[in-house]
């Protein structure tokens, strides 16, 4: 999809991934739409970023999450593109994992992007040149690693769920396709629900991308449409 003049939601763009992926979607001249919990950040985002536009929605709350959509659409007369993005860690091994825990994280990484797909859905049938809808999911998607597991099934979840509805509504000319970020530089970590491994050592761990080398490959999703989009660190580990 060309992004040029296109309305484009990025949820969890009020820092990391998403607000990167938010300016440069405004670079290449999109209306950019800011979405997540912190109103006072996004509302001053809004105002740098040129043809943005902010809207709080916390994406666990469905009603909330609906209202989100419906208020870009009243205000837009269109959504081309969906980018759902916002999303939280939980690296705990399976033996320790809290439930409410797993369910709080797998109603914000899972149910909240369905919902949200729920609801852009009959406006992308309804509308000249359907849409695109982008996943952020993750590269722990791609390998097994102990004490991820809780996170990396929420987002096996999502990878389920775009995969499947990019053949489901391909017929309706809604491209769904998913973006695979491996470790990157942003408050993931620190907000992350963690036991196992504390901030510092994850640091450690391996480098890291930049949120902003991220947001040109959800763009590259955006203008490609392509099923699956991997960042280069992820490529070569997987070779
Ligand atoms: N960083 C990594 O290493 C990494 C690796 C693989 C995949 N990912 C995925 O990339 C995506 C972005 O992560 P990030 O690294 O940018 O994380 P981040 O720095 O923690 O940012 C998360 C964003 O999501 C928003 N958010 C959190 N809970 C929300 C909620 N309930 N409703 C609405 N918005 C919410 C936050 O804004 P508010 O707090 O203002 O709501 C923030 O804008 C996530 O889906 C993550 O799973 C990240």
């Amino acid at each position: 999809m060309e992004i040029k003049n296109k309305v484009i939601i990025v949820t969890g763009a009020s820092g990391g991934i998403g607000l990167a992926a938010a300016k440069l979607l405004s670079e290449h001249e999109a209306n950019v739409v800011l979405v997540a919990r912190s109103t006072e950040k996004i509302q001053k985002l809004s105002e740098q970023i040129p043809n943005s536009f902010a809207v709080t929605a916390d994406m666990r709350d469905e009603i909330a999450i609906r209202q989100m959509i419906s208020q870009v659409h009243s205000h837009y007369g269109r959504i081309d593109a969906l980018v759902n993005n916002a999303g939280q860690g939980m690296h705990v091994s399976i033996e320790n994992a809290n439930l409410d825990q797993f369910r709080s994280i797998f109603e914000l990484n899972v149910v909240g992007v369905l919902a949200a797909m729920q609801a852009v859905i009959p406006l992308m049938c309804s509308q000249t040149g359907g849409g695109v809808i982008v996943n952020i999911s993750s590269g722990l998607t791609k390998r097994i690693v102990p004490t991820v597991g809780p996170y990396a099934a929420t987002k096996y979840a999502l990878n389920a769920i775009s995969l499947t509805a990019r053949m489901e509504l391909a017929k309706d000319n809604i491209r769904v396709g998913l973006v695979y970020p491996s470790m990157t530089q942003t408050d993931f970590f620190k907000n992350t629900i963690s036991r196992e491994m504390t901030h510092s050592d994850r640091m450690k761990m391996m480098p890291m991308d930049t949120a902003e080398s991220v947001a040109e490959k959800i763009v590259e999703a955006i203008r490609t449409e392509e099923a699956e989009v991997y960042v280069e660190s992820l490529k070569q580990g997987m070779k």
